[in-house]
């Protein structure tokens, strides 16, 4: 690590900690603090993932570091502060902040969010860097990790809030991507820890489409997909706030979707499945992901539901899946 990215690191260990103390014993930090109740976040919750709050006194986060000995340019160049019209302004005054830890469970970048109705978008995180690339790290890997070996399974979600959420009714095999759709490189480092992936993405369209991309890459990485079921306009934070901890566990994760699944209810929202030519479509883009199922006893089964569903022989069906096959896909 070089010099400059040791010190960057430092500074976020250093704000991390001080964020900490003013949101849970300051008046400074009150807001922030009361925020994070009122969404029924536990101080044991707010311990583990050192949830902070930056204060509206400005200056504060730059005076405080310069007293450390951190230089200005520095602080600017990590992310922490930011330059406006010859400025320096924190940016992440106001916010509560999410320290975006690495699998080491070091600070490298934050995650802030605001919570009153100041202009500007809801959540804004550090810049990237060299120390912090969104799409090659999962937020709560670090203390996620010996959960997800255990179970032999990993649930991914979009965002912090369903992850603290999550963890804290004691589903502890849980990370997100950080409002970015998964990468290929995300994807790969996943399979090295385990072979199937829960993905529990906000039951939006937005989410529908990033569970659709996430579970191509997935599954061309060689995980099993799995698809958990949310009603509609709900993410899994405010599933579990509304509905607890054992019907999400009973619900949504255990009640999770085969990809397959998933894939014909997604297809059928994207052809029309009156015309004919729409049908024949989705029986051969369907035909095509059900030739990539290793098991032989899965893709019957899923073949004889087709053939059910749209009356077509099983033997068409499989000379289909076997031209599939034979394109090595
Ligand atoms: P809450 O409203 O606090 O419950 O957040 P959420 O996690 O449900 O947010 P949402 O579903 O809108 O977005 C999911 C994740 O995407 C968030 O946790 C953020 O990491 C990220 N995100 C959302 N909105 C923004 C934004 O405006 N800018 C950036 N950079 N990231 C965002
Ligand atoms: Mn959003
Ligand atoms: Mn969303
Ligand atoms: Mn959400
Ligand atoms: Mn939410």
């Amino acid at each position: 690590l070089s010099q400059e990215n040791q010190s960057i690191l430092s500074a976020y260990k250093w704000l991390t900690k001080l964020y900490n103390h003013l949101l849970r014993y300051t008046k400074d930090g009150k807001e922030g603090y009361q925020y994070f109740k009122d969404r029924g976040i536990s101080d044991e919750s707010i311990e583990a993932f050192q949830l902070g709050f930056s204060p509206r006194v400005k200056d504060f986060t730059a005076e405080f570091l310069e007293k450390k000995g951190f230089h200005q340019q520095l602080l600017i160049k990590a992310g922490l502060l930011s330059l406006q019209d010859d400025q320096v302004t924190d940016r992440f005054m106001g916010k509560i902040i999410f320290p975006i830890r690495n699998h080491l469970g070091k600070t490298i970048a934050f995650g802030g969010r605001n919570i009153s109705n100041q202009d500007g978008p809801k959540y804004l995180n550090s810049s990237e860097s060299d120390l912090f690339q969104k799409g090659k790290l999962f937020y709560n890997f670090d203390l996620a990790k010996r959960h997800i070996r255990r179970e032999g399974e990993a649930v991914l979600f979009e965002g912090y809030m369903d992850v603290i959420s999550a963890y804290q009714a004691g589903v502890k095999n849980v990370i997100a991507t950080l409002g970015t759709s998964l990468t290929q490189y995300q994807a790969k480092l996943l399979k090295r820890y385990v072979d199937t992936v829960i993905l529990c993405y906000d039951a939006d369209n937005a989410g529908m489409e990033a569970t659709y991309k996430a579970s191509i890459l997935l599954r061309e990485a060689g995980c099993t997909v799995k698809v958990a079921k949310l009603q509609e306009n709900q993410d899994p934070d405010s599933f579990i706030q509304a509905h607890g901890a054992e019907a999400f566990k009973n619900e949504v994760i255990q009640a999770s979707d085969t990809f397959i699944n998933f894939y014909m209810r997604y297809l059928k929202k994207e052809y029309n499945m009156s015309l004919e030519g729409d049908r024949i479509h989705y029986i051969e883009e369907v035909l095509k992901q059900i030739a990539m199922i290793s098991s032989s006893v899965e893709r019957e089964y899923y073949l004889k539901e087709l053939s059910n569903e749209y009356d077509l022989s099983l033997n068409s069906l499989k000379d289909d899946i076997q031209k599939n096959r034979q394109k090595g896909i």
